[in-house]
């Protein structure tokens, strides 16, 4: 049976909305957002959509680069779209919603990039998320996915288990072939494994393993 259950990642992600851009991990995640950049295309008067999208911190570095694009975010926490909708409260090309990426409040064919990181392995139904994804993008359109893989570094293996057991919201950190037979299984094309990174200390996450993936509709 479908588990739609978001509850417990709509309280921890509210609570967490507050340091979010302060805390430890902070550096971490900006850091993966520069590495994403330079590895997508976001030139030019694109419709760009953030899966996930927290904060808004990717979605803000990008139109640092690119002025012209249109820039949208949904996430499930209401704090964290909050604190996004402040972060770029000035400038008309932002949108942020609350919702669930199992259920993306736009029509079909919408966005020329879709991405979304660190946030996949929360997702209850990950095949049904990456059919919205595929929906809401324009044919020939880009999706990018960052997340930690658990077969990248062993230590992301162990946190795996560990989250699984004692944090429930974490529902599964992939591996890279699990990852890559979900996007076929999605129905996108030139699944790629753009990227993988493992180490230890970096930007003061203690262990990390991460994959970047791309695909087209
Ligand atoms: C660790 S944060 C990453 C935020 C941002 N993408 C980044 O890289 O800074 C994970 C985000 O995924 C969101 N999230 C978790 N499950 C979700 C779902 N089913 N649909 C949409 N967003 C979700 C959380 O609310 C949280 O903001």
């Amino acid at each position: 049976m479908e588990n739609n259950d978001t509850s417990e990642n709509i309280k921890r992600f509210d609570s967490w909305a507050k340091t979010y851009d302060t805390d430890r991990i902070s550096s971490w995640f900006r850091y993966i957002h520069k590495m994403m950049l330079e590895h997508i295309d976001i030139s030019g008067k694109k419709k760009i959509l953030d899966v996930g999208c927290g904060t808004g911190n990717a979605l803000a570095l990008m139109a640092k680069e690119n002025r012209e694009a249109e820039y949208y975010g949904i996430d499930i926490s209401a704090q964290m779209i909050k604190n996004a909708r402040e972060k770029t409260g000035n400038l008309a090309n932002f949108e942020f919603k609350i919702a669930n990426s199992e259920n993306i409040p736009y029509k079909d064919n919408s966005f020329h990039l879709v991405f979304s990181s660190n946030s996949f392995h929360h997702y209850p139904n990950p095949l049904k998320a990456l059919k919205e994804i595929k929906r809401v993008l324009k044919d020939g359109g880009t999706f990018f996915l960052e997340d930690a893989c658990r077969d990248v570094f062993f230590p992301i293996w162990l946190q795996n288990i560990y989250r699984q057991k004692f944090e429930k919201g974490h529902i599964k950190y992939y591996t890279t072939s699990e990852i890559t037979g979900f996007l076929k299984e999605a129905g996108f094309k030139h699944i790629k494994i753009v990227k993988t990174l493992k180490g230890i200390g970096i930007k003061k996450k203690a262990f990390t393993g991460i994959g970047m993936f791309s695909a087209r509709k």
